[in-house]
C-alpha cells in the first residue's frame, strides 16, 4: 500500500507510478483513514521534503493512525534538490511516533518552494521530472530488497532545529491576498487544515499556522496568493503546463 501526500502534483505523480510498477494500490492520505492494510503488506509512504522534515500534515495522519505504527515503513521522499540531512531527520522524526525500521528513498524532482527559489524553467523542470521517474524501478527494487539509499554524510542540525524552522515558515501571517483576488473561493476549498476562509470575497488566514504546502500560492488563478514580500513578481508551480499528460502511461507501458 503505497500512501501519499502531494501538494503540487510531484509525490503524486511519483507514487502513482510507484503503484503502477509495484502493482501497489495507492491511498492519498487528504482523503482520510486509509482502507485496512494487512499486517503482511508493505507500507510505503510518499511524501515531500519540507525543511528537512515531514509536513505536518503528513505526521499528524501518521500519529492519529496508530494502526500504521508497524515496525517497518518505507519513504519515498521527494524534494527539489536540496535534501541535505532529511533522510537521517525523517528517521528520527518516524522513530519518535513508533516506527521502528525506516528505510529512504530520496527522489530529487524539482523545487515548490518560491519563497526562497524560483521554479525552474519549463524545460529543466520536465526533464527533472523524467529523470526522477526514470529512477522509479530502481527505488521499487530497493524497497523489495529493503535497501535505504545511501545518504551522504553532512554537517546535521537536531531534528529540533529543523522544527523550529519549519514552525517559524509555516505561520499563515506569512500570506495576503492582493487586489488581484477575486473572490473565487478555490484557496478556501483547497486548504488541507481549513487555516482559509474568504472574509467579504477576500481569503483571510484564519489559523495560526499551517503545513505551508504553498497550494494556495501556486494554484490562485490571478496569482493574488502571496507569502511576505519573497513571492512578488515570481512564477507559479503548475506542473501540468509543462508535463505531457501521458508521462504516467509511458512508463507503465515500458514495464509492461
Ligand atoms: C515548505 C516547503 C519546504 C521545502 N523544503 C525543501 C527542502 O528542504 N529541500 C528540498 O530539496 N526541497 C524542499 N521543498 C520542495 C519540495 O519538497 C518539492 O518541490 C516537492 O517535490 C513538492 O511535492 P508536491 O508537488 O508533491 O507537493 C520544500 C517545499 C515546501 C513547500
Ligand atoms: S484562489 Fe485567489 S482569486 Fe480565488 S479567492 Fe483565493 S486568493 Fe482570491
Ligand atoms: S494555507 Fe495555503 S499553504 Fe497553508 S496549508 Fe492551506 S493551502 Fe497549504
Amino acid at each position: 500500500m503505497i500512501l501519499y501526500f502531494s501538494r503540487t502534483g510531484n509525490t503524486k505523480l511519483a507514487a502513482e507510478n510507484l503503484a503502477i510498477l509495484m502493482k501497489e494500490k495507492i491511498h492519498n492520505i487528504e482523503q482520510g483513514t486509509p482502507p485496512e492494510i494487512s499486517g503482511q503488506e508493505t507500507l510505503i509512504l510518499a511524501a515531500p521534503l519540507y525543511f528537512w522534515i515531514l509536513p505536518g500534515f503528513v505526521m499528524s495522519y501518521l500519529s492519529q493512525n496508530p494502526d500504521l505504527s508497524r515496525k517497518e515503513l518505507h519513504v519515498v521522499m521527494t524534494c527539489g534538490g536540496a535534501l541535505g540531512a532529511g533522510a537521517s531527520l525523517i528517521k528520527r522524526q518516524l522513530n519518535q511516533i513508533g516506527f521502528e525500521r525506516i528505510f529512504v528513498y530520496p527522489l530529487i524532482m524539482t523545487t515548490n518552494y518560491i519563497p526562497l527559489h524560483r521554479v525552474q524553467s519549463p524545460d529543466i523542470a520536465a526533464k527533472a521530472i523524467q529523470s526522477a521517474l526514470a529512477r522509479l524501478p530502481e527505488i521499487a527494487e530497493n524497497i523489495r530488497q529493503k535497501r535505504s539509499a545511501a545518504v551522504s554524510p553532512l554537517l546535521e542540525p537536531g531534528l529540533p532545529v529543523a522544527q523550529v524552522i519549519y514552525d517559524s515558515a509555516r505561520r499563515t501571517k506569512h500570506f495576503y491576498a492582493t487586489s488581484r483576488c477575486i473572490g473565487c473561493g478555490l484557496c478556501e476549498r483547497d486548504c488541507p487544515l481549513g487555516a482559509i476562509q474568504l472574509k467579504k470575497g477576500s481569503p483571510e488566514w484564519i489559523k495560526p499556522q499551517c503545513t505551508l504546502c504553498l497550494r494556495c500560492l501556486h494554484r490562485c488563478p490571478t496569482g493574488a496568493v502571496e507569502y511576505g514580500r519573497s513571492t512578488i513578481g515570481k512564477e507559479r508551480y503548475r506542473p501540468e503546463k509543462f508535463l505531457s499528460k501521458n508521462l504516467q502511461v509511458g512508463l507503465s507501458q515500458k514495464k509492461d
